[in-house]
Parts: structure tokens; C-alpha cells; sequence
């Protein structure tokens, strides 16, 4: 997704982020496989990797837009990777003990994934989603709005994103120049990703005894568990992972705020610039073609310059005789 400069040191949204957290999580719960949603440049997949290759656990990573070269070398065995949509991996995928979902970010998609992996009644995994915090807890963002059935789409704009702390979308905003469809109104039924977790388990589609965590920093981590079925020691990282966020959420929350504002802002800032830019070096081509044609005229201009000088000289040569003709003729 979004980062400043294409350079990870000044990113906006990634799971990556989370790494510290997990990490402890991850090597508590054990599990012997994972499938990891949504890839994109692979931020969060790298750490992925080596967790997987360190733990013997196998790797399922699923994006229909894998947008990353390096991970040729993983080596087929243990690695699986599909250039597919979730939807279309899911139903012949065997169960998983852990799943990170990081795709589409949007109700219809994200409630499907949940039904799906859930469609084994015996199977108890543990699911970690990203973007349960603003912007699109409650709000549908569409990577490929024609893929999603009509009536699940929200009215969504394709040029504008959602700014912290405005209700409607702005040309600025985050995603704004994606490409990507995002619902203008925020916090309807349906809507988002957050709103997809809690309904499916209002309506039964995650099995009873799972219990789900909030962090909602960093654009939100959620952790959807079976609460009696892990290992105690992650039962207790995920507890003291939600305390200490309730506890810093004061603190976090208006750094967060300001964090992306400063990050759209700067992103924003760079778009004018790379435009300046091009119009720049517009006009020196435009200068350096007019100076080559000045350059030309000028030559032109010298060779006209010698002719009139001979001609004149000629015309003089003429007149002189004409004059001495004349003398000639009167004596
Ligand atoms: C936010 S990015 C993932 C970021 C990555 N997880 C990270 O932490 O850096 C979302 C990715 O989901 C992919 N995606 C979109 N629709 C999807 C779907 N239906 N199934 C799987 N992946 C999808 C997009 O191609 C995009 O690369």
C-alpha cells in the first residue's frame, strides 16, 4: 500500500509494523503452518519467511498482485505462493493454524475469507487482521470494485481517500491516487473491516469460545483466537498487548492522528513537486529547442548580413561608373 517514497523507512501502513509485537505471539502459539493474505511490496512477508524457515512452519501466501521480486530464492519446499485472489485459494486450501489477513479491505471480501476458513468445524486457527483501526474498521476500501457483487459495493470514489479526522473524502486523502475504489460514506452497516469480524460473529460464522483483541494503532491489528485452545503464554501476550495499548491510547492515539496527517501531507508535497517537475523540464526543452532555432536564424541572419554587404558594394561599384558615364557624356 501507500508509503512516501517507496522507501520502507518512511512507511505509513504495513503489518511490518506490528512485527515487534508478534514475534513472541507467533513463537508462543508454535504453528506448524500459515497463510498470509494480502502481500503487496512483502514487508511483512519477509519477516514471514524467516519466521516459518526458523520455526519449520509452512508458508501459503495469497495476493493476486504479488508486487515483489527476492522471493524466487525461497525454495519450494514449505513455501507456497498463489497469484490469485483470496476467494479463489481459500476453498481448496487445506486448514491452516494461523492466517494473516491483509487483502482487500473491505466487508464483502473480508467476511467471505472468514467464512471460508471457518468452513471446517473442527478447525481452531488463529486469525490476525490488519486495517481494524481507522480508515477502514468502518469504512470498504475496493482493490478491484468490479470484482465484488454490485449489491455488497458501496457508492465509492476512485480519485479521493479518507483524511483523519474528516468525513469525507479528499483528493489529498489516503489511497487517493491508487487507483483504488473507496466507499464515501463511513460507518454504515456493512461497512469495513472491523464491522466484517464483529458480524461474523454475531452470525455464527466463527465458531463459539473465540474471543477477538483490538490494537488500533497503526491503522489496527485485530487477533481473533480461541480463548481456551492457546498455549497460555499467547493468551498472555495477546492480554498485554491490548492492556498496554488501552493503557498508551491517549498518548497513541493523536501521534497516530498526526503521524498520517504528516505522512498524506508530505505525499501530497511530493506529488506537486515531481509535477513542477515535469513542467520544468518542459520548459527547458521548450527553451533549448527555441535556442537552437535562434541559433539557426542567427547563422541565417550573418549569411544575409555578407550578401547585402556584396550587393551594396556592387551597387556602389555601379554607381560610381554610373557617375563617371555621366561626367563623360557632359564634357
Ligand atoms: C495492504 S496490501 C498488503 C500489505 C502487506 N500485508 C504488508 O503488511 O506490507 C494489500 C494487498 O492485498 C492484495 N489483494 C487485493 N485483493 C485481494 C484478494 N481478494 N485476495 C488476496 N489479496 C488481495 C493487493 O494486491 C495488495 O497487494
Amino acid at each position: 500500500m501507500q508509503d512516501t517514497n517507496g522507501t520502507e523507512d518512511l512507511l505509513l501502513a504495513s503489518m511490518a509494523f506490528f512485527q515487534p509485537v508478534l514475534d513472541s505471539l507467533l513463537k508462543s502459539l508454535g504453528p506448524s503452518s500459515l497463510c498470509e493474505i494480502g502481500i503487496d511490496k512483502g514487508r511483512f512477508t519477509k519477516y514471514l519467511v524467516f519466521f516459518c524457515k526458523e520455526q519449520g512452519c509452512h508458508y501459503t501466501g495469497i495476493d493476486p498482485a504479488i508486487n515483489t521480486l527476492g522471493f524466487s530464492n525461497v525454495g519450494s519446499e514449505g513455501f507456497q505462493f498463489f497469484e490469485q485472489k483470496s476467494g479463489d485459494v481459500l476453498p481448496d486450501l487445506p486448514p491452516k493454524d494461523v492466517y494473516i489477513i491483509d487483502g482487500d479491505h473491505n466487508y464483502h471480501t473480508v467476511k467471505e475469507e472468514i467464512r471460508l476458513i471457518f468452513r471446517h468445524s473442527e478447525h481452531r486457527p488463529v486469525l490476525l487482521f490488519h486495517d481494524t483501526a481507522w480508515p477502514f474498521a468502518r469504512r470498504d476500501l475496493y482493490y478491484d470494485p468490479a470484482g465484488i457483487p454490485k449489491e455488497k459495493r458501496h457508492p465509492h470514489s476512485l480519485e479521493e481517500g479518507p483524511w483523519p479526522g474528516k468525513d469525507g473524502l479528499e483528493k489529498d486523502g489516503f489511497c487517493a491516487t491508487e487507483s483504488v475504489g473507496i466507499a464515501k460514506a463511513e460507518g454504515t452497516p456493512c461497512n469495513g473491516v472491523l464491522t466484517a469480524i464483529e458480524d461474523s460473529i454475531s452470525q455464527n460464522l466463527v465458531p463459539g469460545g473465540y474471543a477477538l483483541a483490538t490494537v488500533p494503532i497503526a491503522f489496527g491489528l485485530s487477533i481473533l483466537f480461541p480463548e481456551r485452545d492457546v498455549p497460555d503464554a499467547t493468551r498472555d501476550e495477546i492480554q498485554k498487548l491490548e492492556a498496554s495499548s488501552e493503557v498508551l491510547s491517549p498518548l497513541l492515539s493523536p501521534m497516530e492522528s498526526n503521524r498520517i496527517r504528516l505522512g498524506l501531507k508530505l505525499l501530497a508535497l511530493s506529488e506537486k513537486f515531481d509535477s513542477l517537475f515535469t513542467k520544468y523540464d518542459l520548459l527547458l526543452k521548450n527553451y533549448n529547442d527555441l535556442d537552437k532555432a535562434y541559433s539557426v536564424l542567427m547563422g541565417k541572419y550573418k549569411e544575409l548580413d555578407e550578401h547585402s554587404d556584396k550587393l551594396l558594394q556592387a551597387y556602389n561599384g555601379l554607381d560610381q561608373h554610373f557617375k563617371a558615364q555621366m561626367g563623360k557624356q557632359k564634357a
